[in-house]
C-alpha cells in the first residue's frame, strides 16, 4: 500500500503534544492533509488556534486546547476531551520541548529543572494520560527526541538529560505496551531548517555554516522528512517496528564527518 496516497491517514486520529508550531506541526500537517483528524495542545492559546487554523484552511480537521505538559491533569483533561470528539486516538506524537545554550555553570537549578520538567516528565505525561484512551491494539506512539541524548553536546547539558531519558522512556513503554498491540517509537531529528530549535542552537549564518560542514549529508533536514518518518512508523508498513530510536539527521549523530583537521598523508 502507498503510505502516503491521498486519504491514507483517513479514519485515524492523531494528537500531537507541542503541536503549535515547527517539526510537531509540520508532522500534524502533514497527517490531517492525508486524512487524519487532528487534536493538538500547546501552552498558548493564540498559537494553538493558529495551528488549528492552519490545518482547516488546508482542508483538514483539527481541534486544538491550552495545556502545559507539566500539569498531569491539564494533559490528561486534554487527551480526553480529544477522545471524547473524535474517538479512540491511533497515533500519539509527543514533542513539546524547551531549549536553550547555557553551560552547565550559566544555568540555575530551576533553569535545568525547567528543562527537564517540559521535555521528560512533560512526555511520560503525555504517554502515561494517553494510554487509557489510544486504540489497542493497533495505536502507536512517537516521541521526539535527539542526537544530543546519545551524542552528548556543550551547552545542551540540560536537553540532552531530557532526551536520553526520553529515549528509556520509549524503550520500557515498548516493553509495557508491546503485550498490549501499541507500538512505541522515537524519532531523533537532526538539524531542521526554519525551526525554533535550530534559531536557538545555530542563530548565525556563520554558525549554520560550521554545524552544515560537519553533516554527512551537508544539508540541514526538512520538517517533511521528519513527518514522512512519523507517516511511516505509524504504517503497518512499520508493525514489527517498536522500541526503535530512529534517527533521521543527514548522518548527524554517527560523527564529525568534516575533514577539516585531517591532512592525508603522502604514499
Ligand atoms: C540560562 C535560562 C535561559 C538561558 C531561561 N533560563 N533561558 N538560563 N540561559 N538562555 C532560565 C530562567 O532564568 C529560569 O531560571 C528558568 O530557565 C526558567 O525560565 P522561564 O522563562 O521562567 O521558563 P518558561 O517560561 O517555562 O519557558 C521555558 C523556556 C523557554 C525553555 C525557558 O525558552 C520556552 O518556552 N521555550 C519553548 C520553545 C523552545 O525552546 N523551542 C525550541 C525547542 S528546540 P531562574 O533560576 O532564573 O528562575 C529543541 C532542540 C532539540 O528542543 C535539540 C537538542 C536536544
Ligand atoms: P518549537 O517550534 O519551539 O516546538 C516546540 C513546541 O512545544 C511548541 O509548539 C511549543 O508551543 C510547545 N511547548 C513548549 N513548552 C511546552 C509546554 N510546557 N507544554 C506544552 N507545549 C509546550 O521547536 P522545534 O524546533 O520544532 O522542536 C520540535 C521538537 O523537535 C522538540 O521536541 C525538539 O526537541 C525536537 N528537535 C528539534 C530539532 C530541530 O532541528 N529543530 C532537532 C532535534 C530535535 P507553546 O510555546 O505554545 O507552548
Amino acid at each position: 500500500m502507498d503510505i502516503y496516497k491521498e486519504d491514507a491517514c483517513r479514519g485515524k486520529v492523531v494528537f500531537v503534544a507541542g503541536g503549535s508550531s515547527g517539526i510537531n506541526l509540520g508532522i500534524a500537517q502533514r497527517f490531517a492533509g492525508l486524512g487524519a483528524t487532528i487534536g493538538l495542545i500547546s501552552r498558548k492559546q493564540d498559537r494553538v488556534s493558529a495551528a488549528v487554523a492552519s490545518i482547516k484552511e488546508a482542508g483538514g480537521q483539527a481541534m486544538g486546547i491550552a495545556a502545559d505538559v507539566r500539569s498531569y491533569d491539564a494533559v490528561e483533561a486534554a487527551i480526553r476531551q480529544v477522545r471524547d470528539a473524535y474517538g479512540e486516538i491511533d497515533v500519539i506524537i509527543s514533542g513539546a520541548a524547551g531549549n536553550f545554550l547555557a553551560p552547565v555553570v550559566g544555568m540555575s537549578a530551576n533553569a535545568f529543572k525547567t528543562v527537564i520538567d517540559i521535555d521528560l516528565l512533560g512526555s511520560f505525561n503525555v504517554l502515561r494520560a494517553s494510554y487509557a484512551h489510544i486504540r489497542k491494539p493497533g495505536a502507536c506512539v512517537i516521541s521526539i527526541t535527539a542526537g544530543q541524548a546519545i551524542r552528548p553536546t556543550m551547552f545542551q547539558a540540560h536537553a540532552g538529560a531530557a532526551k536520553a531519558g526520553i529515549n528509556n522512556l520509549t524503550q520500557t513503554l515498548a516493553m509495557e505496551w508491546g503485550p498490549a498491540g501499541v507500538r512505541v517509537n522515537a524519532i531523533a531529528p537532526g538539524p531542521i531548517s526554519d525551526t525554533e530549535g535550530m534559531a536557538r542552537l545555530a542563530p548565525t549564518a556563520e554558525a549554520t555554516k560550521a554545524l552544515k560542514s560537519k553533516i554527512a549529508l551537508r544539508d540541514y533536514g526538512t520538517k517533511r522528512d521528519i513527518a514522512d518518518l512519523a507517516v511511516f512508523l505509524s504504517s503497518d508498513n512499520a508493525k514489527y517496528i517498536t522500541g526503535a530510536i530512529i534517527d533521521c539527521d543527514g548522518g548527524s549523530v554517527i560523527g564529525d564527518a568534516s575533514a577539516d583537521a585531517l591532512t592525508i598523508p603522502a604514499r
